[in-house]
């Protein structure tokens, strides 16, 4: 007899032959789903990690005091620059708020390389300067003699904060690992680029693109109170009150004092991994990342990391010899090489062959599929996409419950290429705040943010030249 060492998957097959794929099915199905009593579960957790970020610095859910103070009258008006440097793009704007809640932007987008996440910190840096420089002086036609232009900087990676205009980078997120940034103050380093470049741009504000999304969100709708990033990375932003924060209270604010808090969820479980349903693929993805043990949370939800979950499965399908014998599958083989919007493009395939699903893996992959496979896949796709609109509805329901919101209800803003372009994202997202709240998870109702980085860096950037014409810090 041969005997091998059985994994937890393998056991609910103790007899099984040969598995069909209708077995695989239905074994992904158990592995990837999460039932509401679960989910209850994890918000808890949650809300008690939020809890102990607020107590003190070094947590493991960092709970940035953001320096961003109280909602926007949405009566900011004026000429402001944004430069947003997400996990994929970096893009530079010009947003003229015009109060009442409305805005424009005129804006140009750069696509980052794989190198450039890596460069050396102050050469991205540097590369950011010289992308505004070119949108000031080539799509503005302004020059230094024009004057100096405020610029609210999005800046989304976790950084602690002493200032607004200051910001210390605790770790890269998103794949990013540039080094000589880590540990430090990314404004300082950003002036110092726009002064050795001589760009006309000067520095107001350091932000989160969550802040930004809740401020910009909150201009427009006053109802909204949290904001979510669904994108290449996930985090949330929600303000808080002074004397809930206790490790600013040697600042001496006031009571009642609202403060935007960036969350970072991303790293939610992290190091540990006591709460997270972390299967043997969101394991793999840990642990071959750049830093590994660090934004658990983050790895089963975000965009850059759910293609990866599919590719992993479908290549131990093909290890175990499940699936495309006898064609060559090494596209297949390629560490990130199956991106998050082949899910996307599956699930919105509504043709009876699945002709897209037909199309991703001809086309980008070589190999042929049946008609059977291809339903598997679309099926794998929802499953995948589900756990993870799941598992976010838990980080949001955790906020909710931790600030009370459920009675009244409240909106949630949301904005990433995952809430954006993702079929069904959103809804799933509200059947799981019903399944872990019951009817009233009706009342939380999350909606399209227009574009919380630029438009909310500007916002934010006018509120604290507000603050600062006033005397406040
Ligand atoms: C990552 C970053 C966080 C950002 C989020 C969404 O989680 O650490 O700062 O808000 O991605 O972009």
């Amino acid at each position: 007899a041969v005997f091998h060492t059985r994994t937890e998957e393998d056991r609910e097959f103790p007899h099984a032959e040969k598995k069909t794929i209708a077995d695989h099915l239905r074994k992904f199905e158990a592995l990837l789903t999460l039932s509401p009593q679960r989910m209850r579960m994890i918000v808890h957790a949650i809300e008690e990690t939020l809890d102990k970020g607020l107590q003190k610095d070094g947590q493991v859910v960092p709970m940035i005091p953001t320096f961003v103070f109280g909602w926007p009258t949405g009566e900011e008006v004026g000429e402001y620059l944004a430069l947003d440097l997400g996990g994929t793009n970096l893009r530079v704007c010009l947003v003229t708020l015009q109060g009442h809640g409305k805005f424009e932007v005129t804006q140009t987008k750069y696509r980052l390389t794989e190198e450039q996440k890596q460069d050396d910190g102050q050469a991205l840096l540097d590369f950011c300067a010289e992308c505004l420089d070119s949108f000031i002086r080539d799509s503005l036609g302004r020059t230094e003699k024009d004057g100096l232009l405020p610029l609210g900087f999005t800046f989304s990676y976790p950084c602690s904060q002493l200032r607004i205009d200051h910001g210390e980078l605790i770790r890269w997120t998103k794949g990013f690992g540039a080094p000589n940034i880590e540990g430090h103050d990314v404004a300082a380093m950003f002036k110092d680029s726009l002064k050795r470049l001589n760009v006309p741009a000067e520095l107001t504000a350091l932000i989160n693109d969550t802040t930004g999304t809740l401020i910009a969100s909150n201009y427009v709708d006053p109802h909204t109170k949290i904001a979510v990033i669904f994108g290449t990375g996930c985090n949330a932003a929600y303000m808080e009150t002074a004397e809930n924060i206790p490790k600013m209270s040697s600042v001496g604010l006031p009571d009642g004092q609202g403060m935007a808090i960036n969350c970072e969820w991303g790293a939610f479980d992290s190091f540990e991994h006591q709460h997270l349903p972390r299967t043997k693929y969101d394991i793999i993805i840990d642990e071959s990342s750049n830093k590994p043990g660090e934004q658990s949370f983050e790895k089963m939800i975000a965009g850059l990391y759910l293609g990866e979950v599919f590719r992993l499965i479908v290549t131990d399908l093909i290890d175990s010899g499940d699936l495309f014998l006898g064609q060559n599958t090494y596209k297949l083989e390629k560490a990130y090489a199956f991106d998050t919007a082949f899910l996307s493009l599956m699930e919105s395939d509504t043709t009876d062959e699945l002709l897209t699903v037909i199309g991703v893996f001809t086309h980008f992959f070589g190999v042929e599929t049946t008609l059977e496979e291809r339903q598997f896949f679309k099926k794998l796709a929802v499953l995948i996409g589900t756990r993870a609109a799941r598992l976010s509805a838990c980080g949001i329901a955790a906020i909710v419950s931790k600030k009370g919101y459920l009675e009244k209800g409240c909106a949630v803003g949301a904005d990433g290429s995952l809430y954006n372009k993702y079929p069904n994202f959103a809804n799933r997202v509200h059947t799981a705040l019903v399944d872990i709240f019951g009817e009233k998870g009706k009342r939380i109702v999350t909606h399209h943010a227009e574009d919380g980085s630029g438009v909310g860096s500007a916002i934010i950037a006018a509120m604290t030249k507000a603050r600062k014409d006033k005397g406040f810090f």
